[in-house]
């Protein structure tokens, strides 16, 4: 028997799957889904103050490398969430909320609220979406970032993680992880998609999406090198108590590994997942178990972070 469990902020998860946010986590009839799944943990949409009808549509679409989508942060507001997620306790496996008000102030008050609500067991705080027109994203201010994330960690009485952008450069990497060393966030979650991206349809010679002039945010398994290099250089520079979700590029249990090895303690799912739906948690786990048994690998903790250099 392989044991898949991993632990976040102290709570347990019997596999380290869970769906990234954004990815059917909106309604109440996907988060119902979700929790019905076989995924270690589920997390709702990125919600904000107030309810928002997002971008005008087609605003995602699949490429042959992945997907780009420009929702524009739909979602019905932070307080059908505050008032729904009771409902989901019955799953008994870890619930997260993603934050992503508009300002500051936005994201004091929700998550003020989101930590009375019993059946969270954690919150990520989105500093990463890139599609809201004329927001750009925190995550890349890392003043406004230091801001953001000590005021929040003064009034979130829950584990607080927050979702960051993909960097490129090492000198990025350093100054937020200062950042995050200095504060009581007790996870990250790498990467969300690649903001702005332009996928072209030759044969229309157009763009896929509306929103934006066809610019949107780029996830799946084009993404997947960023999204590892990015979990391993947070592993390398975070002190060992905060912890690494990894987010971008699975397609396979393959790619749960690789994030694993790169030093993730929970890895998130997004455009495959929107591809496919809540069953597909069931063959990336199967995928993994067969990688983890030809190894002869028995627990997470065996590749966990062990990835080799050459010599
Ligand atoms: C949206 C996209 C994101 O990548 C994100 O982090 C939050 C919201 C969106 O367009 O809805």
């Amino acid at each position: 028997m392989i044991d898949l469990s991993t632990t976040i902020t102290g709570i347990k998860l019997k596999n380290p799957l869970m769906n990234a946010s954004g990815a059917l986590c909106m309604t109440k009839e996907e988060l119902h889904e979700l929790g019905a799944s076989s995924s270690g943990a589920f997390i709702s949409k990125s919600c904000t103050l107030l309810a928002r009808d997002g971008n005008p549509e087609p605003r995602y679409a699949d490429f042959s490398g992945g997907s780009i989508n420009s929702m524009g942060l739909p979602n019905p507001g932070y307080q059908f969430y505050t008032s729904f997620f009771p409902e989901l306790a019955k799953y008994t496996k870890p619930l997260f909320a993603s934050v992503s008000g508009l300002s500051l102030a936005d994201n004091v008050q929700i998550i003020k609220t989101f930590s009375e609500v019993k059946a969270l067991s954690a919150i990520e705080l989105n500093l990463s979406c890139p599609n809201v027109p004329g927001k750009p994203q925190v995550g890349y201010d890392f003043e406004h970032s230091a801001e953001y994330i000590h005021a929040v960690s003064k009034i979130c009485k829950k584990p607080l993680g927050v979702k960051l952008p993909p960097y490129f450069d090492f000198a990025h990497f350093e100054q937020m992880a200062a950042i995050i060393n200095k504060s009581n966030i007790a996870f990250v979650t790498c990467i969300n998609s690649l903001g702005n991206g332009l996928v072209i349809d030759p044969a229309k010679e157009q763009v896929v999406i509306k929103p934006k002039g066809g610019y949107g945010g780029i996830g799946g398994s084009c993404v997947k090198p960023i999204a590892l290099s990015n979990v391993h250089k947070f592993r390398e520079l975070l002190k060992p108590s905060i912890q690494v979700i990894g987010c971008g590029g699975v397609t396979s249990g393959t790619d749960v590994f690789e994030h694993l090895l790169a030093g993730a303690d929970v890895v998130q799912v997004g455009t495959t997942l929107v591809q496919y739906g809540p069953k597909v948690f069931d063959r990336l786990l199967k995928e993994l178990e067969i990688i983890m048994k030809k190894k002869q690998y028995s627990s997470l903790v065996d590749c966990k972070g062990k990835l080799k250099q050459l010599s």
